[in-house]
């Protein structure tokens, strides 16, 4: 019997994807064995909601265009966690028989590590209890840090934005004849991909003096001392900081002054953000020098109007590729890149056991970090570039990105 397709997003969002979703759309609606392609709305909880959008729309082409350009999840998101079937099979039973109840068979989640544990649980339970529905994960986050691909849909697109960030806010900061400190924070929470991205903005005219990453303990010592010695060489300096840098027991950076740190969500994530006002606090107090801290905040992860096209591209392709997979009958996996060359960039689309991606968090391998552990080297910049490589040219109307609300 034909079934329907449900397509749902999750976790954090990034400005890529919804070229992933327009991925799993197109692939979907091209199907003959696809009766209908269905939005779930806020994740997982629109699945016990029930609160189902029609895809069809997106047949036509130009509607699909325009998804694809528009930020943040078209679909709505959410931070939910499924607890284990033994603490509440009844949740289990109602979203089995959501699926049933709307004949679904195929059933998509484009996310993060959070998100993977969601389709882990939803594809073994499946299978336990025999249950005819394919659980595929499409990999999204900024954050960069899934295992079993190369890369993430969503990061090459924020890794653009935070290095052009870097490379513009350098040229403001350098504009006095005095001793500044610019601190560029950036997100990334435990993984420093994105900050280590800032790199890509140096060139002979401009860098990110110091980066620091949530991979090497924090030291404020370290830290002030690298700070000043940077002043005292070229007077004006950036520090690109991610959000998540921790000293050597555990404690980010942000918790040293931020309440709203201490909130955790389901997952049991701190709320991040902060860091750079706490450190631009510790920079006045002990060195005196002009300080300014730029929260790039949600911008890295909405800003599509000058996304990398690579990522816009290569997040299409996984989405679709996810569904050629589905319709072979693969499920409980999720989609992922494996690189072949860096240059040219080559890569080809594959998956991996979801088992092995849930809740991992992929760190910035220590070979990539250079010996004082405030900078990156070229191996982080050889993997790095091909991902922010070519322009994302979007639609606009009086200068103004166009883009789409359910
Ligand atoms: O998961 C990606 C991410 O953007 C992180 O980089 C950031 O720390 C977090 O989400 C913010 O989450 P929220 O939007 O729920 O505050």
């Amino acid at each position: 019997m034909k079934k329907n397709l449900v397509v749902g997003q999750s976790g954090g969002p990034t400005s890529a994807i919804n070229s992933s979703l327009a991925g799993v759309i197109k692939a979907g609606l091209e199907s003959q064995n696809i009766v209908e392609v269905i939005g779930v709305r806020y994740g997982i909880e629109g699945i016990l909601n029930e609160n189902f959008v029609s895809l069809s729309k997106f047949s036509d082409e130009k509607m699909l265009d325009l998804l694809i350009q528009t930020p943040s999840a078209y679909l709505g998101s959410c931070r939910k966690k499924l607890p284990d079937v033994s603490e509440n099979q009844e949740m289990y039973d109602k979203i089995f028989d959501v699926f049933e109840k709307n004949n679904i068979g195929y059933f998509f989640y484009i996310g993060g590590n959070d998100s993977m544990d969601t389709v882990n649980k939803l594809s073994l339970y499946a299978k336990e209890k025999n249950y005819d529905i394919k659980v595929i994960g499409i990999p999204k986050t900024i954050d960069n840090d899934l295992y079993k691909t190369d890369h993430t849909p969503g990061f090459g697109s924020a890794a653009k934005f935070v290095a052009n960030s870097v490379k513009q806010i350098s040229h403001d900061n350098n504009v006095y004849d005095m001793d500044s400190v610019t601190i560029v924070e950036i997100m990334g929470r435990n993984a420093g991909w994105l900050a280590a991205s800032a790199v890509l903005a140096n060139d002979e005219s401009v860098s990110a003096d110091i980066i620091c990453l949530p991979e090497i303990s924090f030291d404020m010592d370290k830290l002030i001392g690298k700070i000043n010695e940077k002043v005292k060489e070229k007077r004006t300096v950036v520090v690109a900081l991610s959000e998540g840098v921790k000293d050597c027991k555990g404690k980010y950076l942000c918790e040293y002054v931020s309440k709203t740190a201490e909130q955790t969500d389901i997952f049991n994530h701190k709320q991040m953000g902060g860091a750079g006002k706490c450190l631009e606090n510790y920079i006045k107090d002990d060195l005196g020098y002009k300080v300014r801290t730029v929260e790039l905040s949600s911008l890295q992860r909405c800003f599509s109007y000058s996304g990398s096209k690579d990522d816009f591209e290569s997040g299409f392709k996984i989405g679709y590729e996810g569904v050629k997979k589905a319709l072979e009958g693969v499920t409980g996996v999720m989609m992922a890149f494996n690189r072949i060359s860096d240059e040219p960039y080559e890569y080809e689309i594959t998956y991996a056991d979801v088992n092995e991606v849930a809740n991992f968090e992929k760190m910035v391998p220590i070979d990539m970090i250079t010996d004082d552990g405030f900078g990156l080297n070229e191996k982080f910049i050889k993997y790095a570039k091909p991902l922010i490589s070519g322009e994302f040219i979007p639609q606009t109307e009086n200068g103004i990105i166009k883009t789409l609300r359910v």
